[in-house]
């Protein structure tokens, strides 16, 4: 059978951009900025991304159209022994899936509270059985997407929902900042504390941010960029990390001004969007309208990016193990809804934790954090090391020096930053 493609460039780009933005975006995003120095912090993170996240992403892209085949099977053509490490990677992505649908789920309840005007407290929420409702609905709606394939099921999905995502966004951004707290607000997003950039737990928290947020070393831009053929991989890289960053901006432009106008503390964490966030919206005009707009968009970029990491295990059986993408999607949802389950679980009354750590949060740190990093770490070695200048070079174009400077980032600057990023992130921990 033909191996599917996108049906242009265009579609490509709207659908890695849907993978790029995500709850990274639009909730996570602006809570660290505010935490790590304020405006003074897009410095590390425009670094981060230009110098780091960039390159990353134009290299599982060049691998993936080069290979033109997903992870598994990239891995075996580049040697055959590292299939294992691309079948840790493809483990990684589908374990982060499992938790992140979870959240998504919450977010999808959210939206429809907010839709029938009946806000729910959180701790009520969860402590019912009516978030595993949501998260089957959540993971149903990811499922039927990805069975319908690239070009019918991904693009599709991708060029209605990224323009809906935006419009909500900018709604809300001038609707927030025309709110009393609106200064207030902006002051403690943005004020630059230039004094924090000496800290190494901003620059860590800013590397670990990039790569979250971007979708690098996943294997998910890897496959996307599989289906790809021709164009240029330095633009359309550009254009999306671009797209992600402008997004995850104007998110905090709109989220602090509402916290604030509503006279909150700006929490961290899960208590910021389901607990501080839905109390802003109790208290300003037309909250009810806005909490619906909000949960909304927040449940497409969930969505989006869910969608992406579900292609990855489901890419990987059709092309390495050669099950039908019917098949193999059924197989992957079921195991992906099964290992989310405990997740899903942990906030409930079953109150499922592991030294009283919910699993949740423990999934989000050895998944979520730790595998990424470690799974970036495969992929940016054997793909800087292992693949080849020239086959690298022949997907990315460009003269030699920018080749060689591309190289020397790809083969020592990223390993060595994922590595801080990693020992910073034990560290973070255990510190
Ligand atoms: N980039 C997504 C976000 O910002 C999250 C994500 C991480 C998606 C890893 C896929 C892989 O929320």
């Amino acid at each position: 059978m033909e191996r599917e493609q996108w049906s242009s460039m265009a579609g490509f780009i709207l659908a890695s951009i849907g993978s790029a933005v995500g709850i990274g975006n639009i909730w996570r995003f602006p809570y660290v900025v505010g935490a790590n120095g304020g405006g003074a912090f897009l410095i590390p993170y425009l670094i981060s991304v230009l110098l780091f996240g960039l390159p990353l992403m134009i290299l599982e892209f060049a691998i993936g159209r080069s290979a033109a085949t997903s992870v598994v099977s990239t891995f075996q053509s580049i040697r055959q022994r590292f299939a294992f490490l691309g079948l840790a990677i493809v483990a990684v992505v589908t374990l982060i899936l499992g938790y992140y649908l979870v959240i998504a789920s919450w977010v999808l309840a959210y939206a429809l509270f907010f839709v029938l005007n009946r806000p729910v407290e959180f701790g009520a929420f969860t402590d019912s059985y009516l978030p595993l409702i949501f998260y089957l609905i959540s993971g149903l709606a990811v499922f039927v997407t990805v069975r319908s394939g690239v070009r019918e099921g991904i693009e599709r999905s991708s060029r209605f929902l990224i323009p809906i995502l935006i419009v909500i966004l900018l709604i809300l951004v001038v609707v927030s900042l025309t709110e009393p707290g609106a200064g207030e607000g902006i002051r403690f997003y943005l004020s630059p504390d230039y004094s924090r950039l000496t800290d190494p737990t901003v620059w860590i928290a800013a590397f670990g941010q990039a790569f979250f947020s971007l979708s690098v070393g996943m294997g998910i831009l890897l496959t996307y960029g599989s289906y790809l053929r021709g164009g240029s991989l330095f633009k359309s890289a550009s254009i999306i990390a671009a797209a992600d960053m402008l997004i995850a901006v104007l998110a905090g432009l709109m989220i602090f001004p509402l916290v604030f106008t509503a006279g909150l503390d700006p929490a961290a964490g899960v208590n910021l969007v389901f607990v501080t966030l839905p109390s802003a919206f109790a208290d300003i005009q037309f909250g009810m309208l806005l909490g619906t707009l909000f949960f909304t968009m927040l449940f497409v970029a969930a969505l989006t990016s869910a969608i992406s990491m579900l292609e990855v295990p489901v890419a990987t059986m059709i092309d390495t193990y050669g099950y039908s993408r019917r098949r193999a999607t059924l197989l992957v949802f079921i195991a992906v809804m099964l290992i989310g389950l405990p997740s899903a679980l942990s906030y409930t009354a079953l109150d499922l934790a592991f030294f009283g750590t919910p699993v949740l949060d423990l999934a989000d740190y050895v998944f979520g954090t730790i595998g990424l990093i470690v799974a970036g770490l495969i992929l940016s070695v054997v793909g800087g090391w292992f693949v080849g200048r020239s086959r690298i070079c022949a997907e990315i174009g460009g003269c030699g020096w920018q080749q060689t400077v591309y190289m020397a980032l790809i083969r020592y600057c990223v390993p060595a930053v994922l590595l801080i990023t990693l020992a910073g992130s034990f560290f973070l921990v255990t510190g």
